[in-house]
This record gives structure tokens, sequence and C-alpha cells, in this order.
């Protein structure tokens, strides 16, 4: 990247990041959100390029695969009971500068999220002031701090607080991205002790949150940014809020939402390897040809006119998966055939796989995570089931319009920012939201959308709809590179 005086240097700092690891959807954001603002950012011909670059943790189980990845340093964190020493790994991830750091208290061979909140708190905190002590190694001066999530917002604090008066953090900013509020670091109370990070001390901030990193994040990062616009707002209401909700409204001035994106590079049916038959908008018809695929492969019966539902999920009470399986079981006698892919709780996949063993001729349950499945199902089917009872942006309902499946979703967070409840009156429908996390709403909806799907005029015009919005990391990213030049002037 050219330096000029007016590079904008960023430090994005996550505890997962995609090709090395993804757990979840954090790990498809630092994956793609800091490489899509690094090119964006060098072909703009603005006044400011942005050199971001990423660390993670060198996870035990990112050592298992082959990536290009060459030592570069070492250095001491302080701890109130001595140095911890912390290795640096560099690699680079087309044109993305990514470090990775290992260090006994980051890779006790444990996974990347410890049952234990103690050990993760110990990794977590560990690493947060880590990133810190990096960029200080490195003499590498940052504008900005962006953090993710309850694993990395101890940093943003600790620049508040411990690194204050440090002139090497003079003019650096922060901002905390939050995916998911409930996820606090409880339990990390010992680990702040341990590196030295003191209690909150806001009268606003109640005093259950004073001792864990996410709160302290939250109360002292000069923006919050949540993945989604409805999101930023529902977490100030009680609903949403986790307890937190009184807190965050004194802090509202500095809450923004901005939309994650979707690789549409890999989510995309007229380039999809995985498919059957690949097809676009004008092409519609080709997407039967998966279904008919679908249909065979999972012994349903072969018919265009049945509508094929599909849920592609993690399990767990967050997706609502149970709401959509009561839900589902109370309309059986309807004309639907469904096929149900995820993993997780196992008292969810239990009931998912109690409700197909009940109804083999027209439920279907694989309780494992199958990308390449996943692909069939986004192609093959008819309607997405999206039934969460939060989600701060999700991602599968994007992909599902991208492949002309239109979702049924609850009108939370992300969900609602991007489906547009279908209105015979409303020309760019996308999709059917209900609001209450209950069965019978879910199934209202369900049913809405089962009648609709024999208007095919209507049902292709909500597919094109959906098909022709744009879900690109582009336009997050141009968002996220707004804030960054807000936050500097
Ligand atoms: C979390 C949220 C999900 C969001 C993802 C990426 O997993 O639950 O809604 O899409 O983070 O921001």
């Amino acid at each position: 990247m050219d330096e000029n005086i007016n590079t904008i240097h960023v430090l994005f700092i996550a505890a997962e990041a995609e090709p090395f690891i993804k757990i979840g959807g954090l790990g498809d954001v630092a994956g793609a959100l800091p490489k899509t603002i690094r090119k964006l950012s060098e072909r703009s011909s603005g006044d400011y390029g942005i050199d971001i670059r990423l660390v993670i943790p060198y996870h035990a189980d990112i050592k298992k695969k082959s990536f290009a990845i060459e030592k570069i340093a070492n250095f001491q964190v302080d701890s109130i009971s001595g140095q911890v020493p912390c290795e640096v790994y560099y690699s680079n991830q087309n044109g993305l500068p990514v470090y990775l750091l290992d260090s006994l208290a980051i890779n006790n061979n444990s996974p990347v999220y410890h049952a234990d909140p103690l050990l993760d708190g110990m990794k977590y905190i560990f690493f947060s002031k880590a990133c810190l002590e990096l960029t200080k190694h490195l003499k590498w001066p940052i504008d900005i701090l962006h953090a993710n999530d309850w694993h990395t917002a101890s940093a943003v604090y600790a620049l508040k607080t411990t690194y204050k008066r440090d002139p090497f953090f003079k003019d650096t900013k922060t901002i905390l991205s939050l995916h998911n509020l409930p996820f606090m670091g409880f339990g990390a109370q010992d680990a702040l002790t341990k590196y030295a990070l003191s209690p909150g001390n806001d009268p606003y901030l109640p005093d259950w949150a004073k001792h864990s990193p996410l709160p302290l994040g939250l109360l002292t990062a000069d923006k919050i940014i949540a993945v989604s616009p409805n999101y930023a707002k529902e977490i100030l209401t009680p609903e949403f809020g986790c307890g937190l909700e009184s807190f965050l409204q004194t802090r509202s001035s500095k809450i923004m939402g901005i939309l994650n994106g979707i690789d549409t590079n890999i989510w995309n049916p007229i380039q999809d390897n995985e498919i059957i038959c690949k097809y676009d908008s004008g092409t519609l018809t080709s997407k039967s040809k998966n279904k008919t695929a679908l249909q065979a492969a999972f012994n349903l019966e072969i018919s265009q006119e049945i509508p094929l539902l599909t849920l592609i999920s993690r399990m767990d009470p967050q997706k609502g998966v149970d709401i959509a399986i009561r839900g589902l079981q109370t309309c059986i006698n309807e004309s639907w055939q469904a096929i149900i892919l995820g993993t997780g709780n196992p008292v969810i996949e239990q009931m998912a796989n109690d409700l197909a063993n009940k109804h083999p001729t027209h439920i279907k349950t694989v309780t494992k995570f199958d990308a390449h499945l996943a692909h069939q199902l986004y192609a093959g089917s008819d309607i997405f089931l999206m039934p969460s009872r939060y989600e701060p942006c999700g991602i599968s309902q994007m992909i599902s319009m991208n492949y002309g499946t239109i979702p049924v979703a609850r009108a939370t967070g992300g969900l609602a920012d991007t489906i547009n409840n279908y209105k015979s009156n409303r020309a760019d429908s996308t999709g059917f939201l209900f609001t209450k996390p209950y069965p019978s709403a879910f199934k209202c909806s369900l049913q809405r959308a089962l009648k609709l799907f024999y208007q095919k005029d209507v049902w292709l015009r909500l597919q094109r709809n959906g098909m022709h919005q744009d879900f690109s990391w582009n336009k997050s990213a141009a968002s996220y590179i707004q804030v960054y030049r807000s936050l500097i002037n």
C-alpha cells in the first residue's frame, strides 16, 4: 500500500477469521470485512488510504492446517504475576496482512471457545492486551483500534484506562463491533485483575456488568457498531438489551448499525459449482432441476407443485429452530416438504429428528455441518425458514434471497433490515416476516408464503426482487471506511 501522510492505520482484532478458523458468523465477518476495506481503499483515489491489518489468536486448530505462516517476533505482556511471553506469526491473505499471536496463555491446547469461562477469559484478556503490545513492538502506531465482541472488547477498555497516558496511543480512536450482545465474557473477572484492568466505575453501568469485558468495551469505545441498524435500536430495549439497555441509552450517540455482507463469489447461483444446475434471475426455471435432484436424493415425492422448505442453522435457542418445529407440527397436513440441516444443542437436534421420524414422507433432518449440502438446499428449495429469537445480522437470509429462495423469518435485527415483508401493494417485497417468537406467528407467516407460492407471477417477482439486491461486502466496507474517516477528522 502506498503510504501517504493521510493513510489511516487500523488494527482489526477478532477471535476468529476465515480462512484460518471459523466457528460462527464472526469468522465470516473478520475474514471478509478487513480484506474488502483494504481492497476498496486501494482502488479509490480519495485522500485517505486505509492500512488495515488483522490480528487473531494462533489457535491450535489453525496449526493443524497448512497456511503460509512465518514467525516474525516475540515480546512480553505484563501481568500482576510477571511477564507473559507472546510469539508473533505473520501471513498475507490476498494482500491483507494478518498477525497470529501465540502464547501459553492463548494456546493450552484449548478450543477456540472454551466451556470454562475463566479459561476463556484468561485467553482473550491476554490476547486483547497482546494486540496493543504488538503495535508497540512493531512500532506501528494505529489511528483506529477496531475490536469485535467480548473477546477483544477489553483492548478498547485497556486503551482508555491502563494505556491512557501512553503517548504511543495518544491519538488512537476505538470502535467496538457488536455481533452478539448476550455474550459478555462473564467469568473473566480474575483475568481482568491478572492483566491489571480495574472494574468499570460508570454510575450507569449495572454492578454486575462492571467486571465483564463487553460492557467495559461498550463503556469506553468511541463508536459502537451493531451489525445491523435494527439491532442497534433493539439493544436499547428491555427485550434485546440483556439488562444493559438503560446504560446503552446513555451511550446512544456513539451507537450505530452497519449491515454485514455475504461473499457473493461463493454464494452465487450462476457460478456455484456445488449445485446441480446453475441459474440466475433470468433463468429461474433451471432452479427447478436443483429441486428435483434434492427431492430424489432425500426420497421425497418429486413434484414442482409441492413447496420445498429448508432450514439451515446452528441448533441453538437463539435461532428459534424449536419455534419452527412446533409451528410445522401444527400444519403437518398441508402440502409441503421440509429438509432441516444443522447441528448443536442435542435437545433441539432431538426435536428435529423426532419430527422427521414421525413424518418420514415429507420431513427430513440432517444433524451435521455440511457446507456442500447447504449450497444444494439454498438452490433447490422454495422457502427458507429463519425463526430467530434474536438475530444481530444474519447471513443465511441474504444467501437464500440470492438463490431466489423466499425467506420466512422473524422480524428481528438484521432480518427486518434485509427482508421486505410481503404486501400485495408493495412492489419490492422479498419475503415474509412475523413479529412474535411463537409457533403460531411462524405458522401464519408460513401459510401466507405457501398460499402465494401458487401465484406464479407474484412469486417470481419476489424471487427476482431478492436476487437483485446488493448484499456484497463492498457496501458494508464503504460504510466502515466512512466511519474510520469521520473518527479521524
Ligand atoms: C453473530 C450473530 C449473527 C451475525 C454474526 C456476524 O453470529 O448472531 O446474527 O450475522 O454474528 O456478525
